[in-house]
């Protein structure tokens, strides 16, 4: 049933109906929104009729005809257009994520991530498979940034950081959370340390107004130092891995840290054994993808 809720929410949003309407300022029936976005009538009426039972549009009646409009929730997300899109990440929920998940049965029956056979990669684990080609090294660091833009003000004011000057982010992309600390915090300088492919195409991105508090660093964080700062930042880096990588690179990080250093991790799915639906489907695509067998289902 989830599946077919966000087929609904990302096809309608891949056809880009939720920009159309954002453009439009005025409801529209659909056979305008078929003819202006060359669909069939028939089915788009049926797939805008799925997202008013969504709530992702509301419909009006007006001379016996329905006329759509978008939610404030679907302006704000889900209109390719918006700053604070997050069609990039459901774009990797659609290509990666989903069809990797229906391999759940040999994930479990084998114990490893099903990668390889899910998208006939020569790459064994997941960031070889995303980063095969600079396309998909781009999309990956565009989804994962959609996040940041929708929530991560909120998420590093949840803590007065102000007193940490020189901030590492960890495996930490294409910068996004890096943008949004130092619009927050602006006497801090943020590195990134990313592997040297995910770096070198970050740094394309950066613009000039960043340039001088804003660094990358390319390297491996299992294989080489990471660079000196007094906050360390790991979000949704810990859960790509099982426990025992996990433990080596967060005693890397202990060993670079001197007295005050604190390190802000954005937690793993499912710690302390919880076991909201969250947790547990959060451990579901852990494990298909990344082979991380989270702390849940061990225990
Ligand atoms: C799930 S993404 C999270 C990105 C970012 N922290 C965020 O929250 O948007 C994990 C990140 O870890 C990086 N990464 C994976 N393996 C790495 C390694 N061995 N050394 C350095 N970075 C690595 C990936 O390139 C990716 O940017």
């Amino acid at each position: 049933m989830l599946l077919f809720c966000f087929q609904i929410m990302f096809s309608a949003c891949e056809l880009g109906v939720f920009d159309l309407l954002l453009e439009s300022k005025e409801l529209l029936s659909s056979a305008v929104i078929a003819e202006r976005l060359g669909t069939s009538h028939p089915e788009m009426q049926r797939l805008l009729e799925a997202c008013v039972g969504l709530k992702l549009l509301r419909m009006e009646r007006k001379d016996n005809e329905g006329l759509f409009g978008n939610t404030d929730l679907a302006s704000l997300c889900l209109a390719k257009s918006s700053p604070r899109t997050q069609y990039y990440f459901m774009k990797f929920l659609s290509d990666i994520v989903y069809p990797t998940s229906q391999y759940l049965t040999d994930a479990v029956r084998e114990g490893k991530r099903q990668i390889q056979s899910a998208h006939a990669t020569a790459a064994n684990d997941l960031f070889g498979a995303v980063y095969s080609t600079e396309e998909r090294l781009q999309r990956f660091s565009i989804a994962m940034g959609d996040a940041w833009c929708l929530y991560g003000q909120e998420l590093l004011s949840a803590f007065d950081l102000s007193c940490f000057q020189v901030v590492c982010d960890v495996g930490g992309g294409n910068g996004t959370l890096a943008k949004e600390y130092i619009s927050l915090y602006p006497k801090a300088t943020v590195t990134i340390f990313d592997l040297p492919k995910v770096v070198e195409g970050a740094k394309k991105q950066s613009v000039a107004s960043e340039e001088c508090q804003i660094s990358f660093q390319g390297g491996d964080f299992f294989k080489d130092p990471v660079p000196e700062a007094d906050l360390y930042i790991l979000a949704r880096t810990l859960h790509d891995w099982d426990d025992d990588t996990c433990e080596q690179l967060l005693t890397k990080i202990y060993k670079a840290c001197k007295p005050g250093t604190w390190y802000l991790n954005k937690r793993k799915h499912g710690q302390n054994r919880s076991t909201t639906c969250e947790a547990l489907l959060g451990c579901r695509h852990c494990l298909v993808l990344t082979g991380a067998l989270e702390d849940l289902l061990k225990g």
